[in-house]
């Protein structure tokens, strides 16, 4: 029999929990990659399995470069979560991207270089395509709930993940809209990666808080900017969240875009004689 679907829930900035979660349980997890950020709160939302992560921890206490996000992945995928959705503050490099917005992120430029990227290693190599780096249909149903939820969603977006933890200098806000990127944050990468990897369906909302610093009508991003926009919509994420269940309800089947099965003709390392 196959099992039904989990939702799970990366939580950024002003996302700390589920609203209405049914036995609600927070549960330590060890994986061997190390421990997560947190424990993770598990229940059941609208009849459907739930597990959620604050990604920097409660009371936020990792910085993007020190998340274990391989422990956070692994622990997602060991609880038995199908469905990964990641919620993220970022910044706008475009006008039309306005604070207080949600973009559906499918596409993402690298620029972190002080993270563990991979959970292959010496002994075990593998390469996953992240041509189509998120899932397109758990990304549909994103979209879906946000535009419930009443709030301007933008479908489709690419993400610049930068190392922080300091924001951006102006030439490089600048670099990154020469680019054509819309959105930029720290921690989009390489969550994304790793749940390809571990063959997860992953989609990324990413909430718009700030103009960062290129937009000469808005003051250059800080922290109090971030954390105010963020705090404003957490309300419209967890509407967004609460919405999921009745769009993602049923059995675990293939996923039709193929996440689920990346692994078949990944694996480069001659099997174990
Ligand atoms: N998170 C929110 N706003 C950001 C910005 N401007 N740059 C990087 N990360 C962010």
């Amino acid at each position: 029999m196959t099992a039904d679907r989990m939702i799970g829930v990366m939580g950024g900035s002003g996302v700390y929990d589920i609203d209405g979660l049914e036995d609600a349980t927070w549960q330590p997890v060890e994986t061997p990659f190390g421990a997560p950020s947190d424990e993770i709160l598990t229940g059941r939302l609208h009849g459907v399995r739930m597990a959620f992560l604050p990604r920097h921890g409660r009371g936020h206490r990792f910085t993007p470069s020190t998340v274990n996000y391989r422990a956070n992945i692994a622990a997602m995928k060991m609880m038995g979560v199908t469905d990964l959705v990641a919620v993220s503050a970022v910044g706008s490099l475009k006008e039309e991207y306005a604070p207080g917005d949600f973009v559906i992120v499918d596409q993402y430029i690298d620029r972190t270089f002080a993270r563990v990227k991979s959970f292959f290693e010496t002994g075990l190599v593998g390469h996953v395509s992240v041509a189509h780096p998120v899932c397109g249909r758990l990304s549909a149903h994103c979209a879906e709930a946000a535009r419930a939820t009443g709030v301007k969603v933008h479908e489709g977006g690419t993400y610049v993940a930068m190392e922080g933890p300091q924001f951006s200098t102006l030439a490089e806000s600048r670099l990154y809209r020469s680019w054509g990127a819309d959105v930029i944050g720290m921690t989009g990468m390489p969550e994304a990666k790793l749940a390809r990897e571990a063959e997860l369906c992953y989609a990324c909302v990413a909430m718009v808080t700030d103009y960062d610093c290129w937009h000469p009508d808005h003051d250059a991003v800080d922290v109090a900017q971030v954390v105010a926009t963020a705090i404003a919509n957490a309300d419209k994420a967890r509407s967004l969240v609460a919405a999921l269940p009745a769009l993602l309800k049923g059995p675990a089947v293939p996923c039709e875009k193929g996440c689920t099965h990346v692994l078949d003709g990944a694996i480069m390392t001659a099997p174990a004689k």
